[in-house]
């Protein structure tokens, strides 16, 4: 069985969506639910691993023995997950990340008034790319979501971000990508495809890529 294949290991999951205010009532956000980034922190702890589930606005119960960190902001998420990047023997980001965020947040709520308005937004970092950049020993798993052309990007994605390994989701399949029970995903790492899986739950995914990532740090 697969039971104990991360003993003693380190794992960091980022999982949901991040937001960015635009004033103290409104913000901008995407269709993140977690339920990746959780049947991944559940499956890793079930295997052996100590995990810490970095999660941004999901409303998920959140799996036993699991340490949970609440962020809302991309910001916010980066710093958590940079100062326990260095602890880590596997980081894996299936978070989605805000590319964007407002330039300027407002202090008190916009009022309506004119008949168009223009939001300004500036770009945020990119931690998967730190990340990337900062490694010393850690495996570190990217996530790709994608409408067409998936391994084009995936492999573009996994290579500008020094990834060891990116997991790809055409988000346009039924029952794939976000909100759903069920994903459809491929693997990838620096050699090319390594596995194409079926329509499975989440939680079998979970399995075979911790599973393939075990086999890899072994
Ligand atoms: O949460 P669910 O409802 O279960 O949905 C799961 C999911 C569809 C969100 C998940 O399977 C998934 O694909 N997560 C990554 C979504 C995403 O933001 O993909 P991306 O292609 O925009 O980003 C690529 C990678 O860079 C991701 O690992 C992302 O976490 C990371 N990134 C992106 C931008 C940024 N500023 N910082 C980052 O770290």
């Amino acid at each position: 069985s697969s039971s104990q294949l991360l003993q003693g290991k380190r794992v960091l999951v980022t999982a949901g969506g991040t937001l960015e205010r635009i004033d103290p009532v409104r913000y901008i956000t995407n269709d993140s639910s977690g339920k990746m980034g959780f049947a991944l922190a559940e499956t890793a702890s079930r295997m052996g691993a100590d995990v810490v589930l970095v999660s941004a606005n999901t409303h998920l119960s959140l799996p036993e023995g699991v340490e949970n960190v609440s962020v809302e902001t991309t910001e916010e998420m980066y710093q958590a997950v940079l100062n326990r990047y260095e602890k880590m023997d596997i980081v894996i980001k299936a978070a989605a990340v805000s590319d964007y965020r407002p330039v300027q947040q407002y202090k008190q709520k916009i009022k309506k008034s004119d008949d168009s308005i223009t939001i300004t937004f500036q770009k945020n970092p990119d931690i998967l790319k730190k990340l990337g950049e900062l490694k010393t020993h850690q495996f570190l798993i990217g996530f790709a979501a994608e409408t067409n052309n998936v391994e084009h990007y995936a492999l573009e994605k996994l290579k500008n971000k020094n990834c060891d390994m990116l997991v790809a989701n055409d988000v346009t399949l039924p029952g794939a990508g976000f909100g759903t029970d069920t994903n459809k995903v491929s693997l990838y790492d620096k050699m090319g495809l390594i596995e194409e899986l079926p329509l499975l739950s989440k939680e079998q995914i979970s399995e075979q890529i911790l599973k393939i990532t075990a086999s890899k740090l072994s």
